[in-house]
């Protein structure tokens, strides 16, 4: 499918800035490659909840029904994460979003950078060779099921149907048979019936990709060996709930939250965001990395078939670790803004 439309969804806390430098980007990719494309602005989370009421208005839900790409910042708001009884919340949004534009497959990739092996928490033996990408079922499980909300006890079901765990599936397959070819499912399978209905589909599949090894592992042990053993990993099947916990502690390998991508697929549109959150304590601080959200617009870009000006992002991504040009949450010898890292890629693309 051509890339024609791109509908921005800044959203809510750093979400706005690091989609500035993303723009930036992307703009100077389209200038040195005399691209045109269409891009539009809309609204989602809580800065859509203050401008309308509604945390994904009709008209957001328009703009990316007609994109080819969508590319979002954050969202989330501490004022409602601290008022359980808020009728009205921000992550109702990025939910109807994804529902809505059957964003079904949530694909993390978990990438190590030699040049910040020295700044990170881990020995640099245990990153070596770290190379996976997550797998997060998007648009059912917990998340989704019915939510009951009584006087003295709540609930939250768990559901899931076949279909939605093969679809899923066969994308994670056809992923590793262009890599490591292995496929480790993350489950709970000795508690929970979903989880063995998740095995039991994947073990249906498997027979379709046989080069592919599969292995099964409980998400007690894989939040354990993802810390402990980061390189068996190569693509790391999970549904919803487990992926969103599992690919923020994966973030932590790589350096920072700040440095991860994701892209999010499924019936149509395809959507690109960074894995970290809105993280209001930063916003409007200039100090947030803008390379996730980068990153980002590079994933789009080579999944659309654009592979130079992908190239190009990574180099310049590259150039400006190698220089050491980093924001605080890398924890760098000098600290610089989000707007300094996202120019210096920006200049970098120029040559
Ligand atoms: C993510 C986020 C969201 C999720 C929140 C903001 C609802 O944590 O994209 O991982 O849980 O899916
Ligand atoms: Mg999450």
């Amino acid at each position: 499918m051509p890339l024609n439309k791109i509908t921005i969804l800044p959203g809510d806390g750093i979400g706005p800035e690091v989609i500035k430098q993303g723009l930036s980007v992307l703009n100077a990719i389209s200038k040195k490659y005399d691209h045109t494309w269409e891009i539009t602005h809309a609204l989602i989370g809580a800065s859509a909840i203050d401008q309308t009421g509604d945390p994904f208005p009709e008209a957001s839900l328009q703009a990316c029904q007609q994109a080819d790409a969508i590319l979002l910042g954050a969202i989330g708001d501490p004022k409602y994460d601290n008022d359980p009884s808020a009728k009205v919340r921000p992550e109702q949004g990025l939910l109807r979003m994804r529902k809505s534009l059957g964003l079904y497959a949530n694909i993390r990739p978990v990438k190590i950078y030699e040049q910040l092996l020295h700044l990170s928490v881990f020995k640099p033996e245990t990153l070596k060779d770290v190379d996976f990408v997550i797998y997060r079922e998007l648009t059912g499980g917990i998340y989704f099921g019915e939510k009951i909300k009584e006087e003295t006890w709540s609930s939250d079901l768990c559901l899931y149907h076949k279909y939605e765990i093969e679809r899923i599936s066969h994308l994670a397959f056809k992923q590793a048979m262009t890599r490591k070819k292995k496929v480790t499912l993350v489950d709970k399978a000795n508690v929970l019936e979903t989880s063995r209905l998740w095995r039991s589909v994947v073990q249906e599949i498997a027979p379709q990709y046989p080069e592919v090894t599969v292995d099964y592992m409980f998400i007690d042990n894989a939040a354990m060996q993802v810390i402990l053993y980061p390189s068996r990993f190569d693509v790391v099947l999970c549904d919803n709930l487990f992926g969103d916990i599992l690919s923020d502690e994966a973030s932590v390998l790589s350096g920072s939250m700040g440095m991860l991508p994701s892209a999010s697929k499924g019936e149509k549109t395809a959507l690109y965001e960074p894995i970290h959150g809105s993280y209001p304590q930063a916003a409007g601080k200039d100090i947030a990395n803008p390379m996730a959200t980068i990153l980002s617009v590079e994933m789009m870009l080579r999944d659309f078939g654009y592979f130079n000006e992908a190239d190009d992002i990574i180099n310049a991504i590259d150039a400006c670790i190698q220089e050491g040009y980093l924001t605080e949450d890398l924890r760098p010898a000098i600290v610089r803004k989000c707007s300094e890292v996202g120019a210096l890629v920006v200049s970098k693309i120029n040559g």
